[in-house]
């Protein structure tokens, strides 16, 4: 006899937080905000941003409360902030506090633009883009994650806390914190990858960055082999004792807990969404407007990000259609994308490349009334993006490299019918858990173009016992359980180190 396994929800979630956490405010901490006040035509509007990080945290702020900092960058965020630059959100069904702080317009260029995404982003991706080490970058992401340090002793003041800070731009926060406010509890999740020692030793500030994020008391990353480099690169360049067995790292008096912990989506959420009436009525309007009646769709979801393989998926759709010419006009590539960080040369170079090559297959190839690829590069609603997915045959994620990539995991939750094929690029943290796709190295043209024709002539059985598969991977480890796993290591340090108690039981049953 099989038992199903207790799977973890908001309000397994939310017991755990109620019951572990106490009295110990949670504080979230990112660059991006979770939702963006827009002022247009003197109405303030919002939206949510389309990267993987927001889209991953809200729905646990949702379940547990407490406040998130971030840089406000939207132009309406000044009008809608109270008192200590606070807004409740949700804007429709307001459950947590959203805490901006602003910056000029030359920090968010030293410290966004320039450390962050020039120098960082590339140096943690193998994507063969040459990092940019600039001194006044540097010094512009020092002086924003002090000012990011002030907002969270400002606003955890004398209360026992639990501060969780995201991603790459604040490496230094939980030093600067533990350095004011030793009692705080910290963790932080690097959403992107941590390269191997080799490539992170180019950094001129390398040991700067490793102290910084050896303030957190636990350090996650999506895989094991992120968190393996960052423990070879600690040891590697700073006097630290590193205990391999259970990936612990002392440093300066403090211990850091280094694991993977793989991010993931709330299934059950997206799985409502796109079961939606909502989604079926976008579903014909779509196959109407982009002519899609009859065809077979292949569907990409992206930032226009050079980490993420656009131009080798092109060209391997180009190839196909070269190599399989019988699947003109009965097959479609739909590429839907989100510009990012335009202000950066290397992804102004890329939007140019990407349109160079649509141009040139779709000339080649295109007929009367059909071209292999469509492509739609503006912000598209959340329902016209699950259409799309209900709509796909097969789903590409073609990343040269990357931390996880949640498209897959978002097109692998949407498909309540069972059906389509995950095309996912080896080099995707998500490639460890969703076995059952088809895993295509994207630098192998060839190789591609023929798991292009796999996906298109694959009989339906078998696509539903791939995707039933790879549903229940991700149903079961979901957003909440990621949630859960984080907040039990950081809980459980602060019981073991300033606070008496027993250690919390990870359960969701309860
Ligand atoms: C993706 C990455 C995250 C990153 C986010 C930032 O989701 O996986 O690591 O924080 O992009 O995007 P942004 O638009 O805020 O630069």
């Amino acid at each position: 006899m099989t038992t199903a396994r207790a799977v973890w929800t908001s309000q397994g979630l939310q017991q755990l937080v109620k019951r572990e956490l106490g009295d110990c405010h949670l504080v979230v901490v990112s660059n991006r905000q979770p939702y963006i006040y827009k002022l247009l035509d003197g109405q303030v509007s919002y939206e949510m941003p389309a990267g993987g990080l927001t889209n991953a945290i809200d729905p646990l702020m949702q379940s547990c409360g407490g406040t998130w900092i971030a840089h406000g960058g939207g132009t309406g965020d000044r009008l809608v902030v109270e008192s200590g630059n606070k807004v409740m959100v949700p804007p429709h069904d307001p459950s947590y506090t959203l805490r901006l702080l602003w910056l000029t317009e030359e920090e968010e260029q030293g410290y966004y633009y320039g450390f962050s995404n020039n120098a960082l982003w590339p140096l943690c991706h193998n994507a063969y883009t040459e990092p940019q080490f600039r001194s006044r970058d540097w010094q512009a992401y020092r002086r924003v994650n002090e000012l990011f340090a002030q907002q969270v002793l400002d606003e955890v003041g004398n209360r026992p806390a639990v501060v969780f800070t995201q991603d790459y731009h604040l490496a230094l926060l939980s030093n600067l914190l533990k350095d004011s406010n030793p009692d705080i509890i910290t963790g932080q999740f690097w959403h992107i990858p941590w390269p191997n020692p080799d490539i992170f030793r180019i950094c001129p500030w390398q040991d700067e960055i490793l102290e910084g994020v050896l303030g957190n008391d636990v350090l996650g990353f999506h895989i094991g082999e992120h968190s393996n480099n960052f423990v070879e690169t600690v040891a590697r360049s700073l006097d630290a004792r590193v205990d391999r067995d259970y990936s612990l790292v002392n440093f300066r008096g403090g211990t850091t807990l280094v694991r993977p912990f793989p991010i993931s989506v709330d299934f059950d959420e997206i799985e409502r969404e796109s079961r939606s009436a909502a989604v079926t009525r976008e579903m014909d309007a779509l196959t109407e407007e982009l002519g899609l009646e009859g065809l077979i769709v292949g569907l990409g979801i992206d930032r226009i990000d050079y980490t993420k393989g656009i131009p080798h998926r092109f060209r391997a759709i180009g190839r196909f259609f070269q190599k399989y010419p019988q699947y003109r006009e009965k097959v479609v590539f739909v590429q839907a994308g989100v510009m990012s960080r335009t202000d950066i040369d290397a992804y102004q170079r890329l939007a140019e490349q990407v349109d160079d090559l649509l141009e040139e297959i779709n000339s080649r190839f295109a007929t009367a009334g059909w071209k292999p690829i469509i492509y739609l590069p503006t912000d598209l609603p959340s329902t016209k993006l699950m259409a799309l997915r209900r709509l796909a045959q097969f789903c590409v994620v073609s990343s040269l490299h990357d931390g996880m990539n949640l498209v897959a995991k978002e097109y692998v939750a949407s498909r309540f019918d069972e059906d389509g094929v995950l095309i996912l690029s080896p080099f995707a943290g998500a490639a460890l858990e969703l076995t059952q796709a088809l895993i295509v190295n994207p630098y192998a043209t060839d190789d591609f173009a023929d798991n292009i024709l796999h996906a298109v002539t694959m009989p339906l059985e078998d696509r539903q016992m791939r995707m039933r598969r790879m549903r229940a991977t991700v149903r079961e480890n979901n957003i909440y359980k990621w949630a859960a796993q984080l907040l039990v290591q950081m809980l459980q340090l602060n019981r073991r180190g300033r606070f008496s108690g027993a250690e919390p039981a990870l359960s969701s049953a309860d």
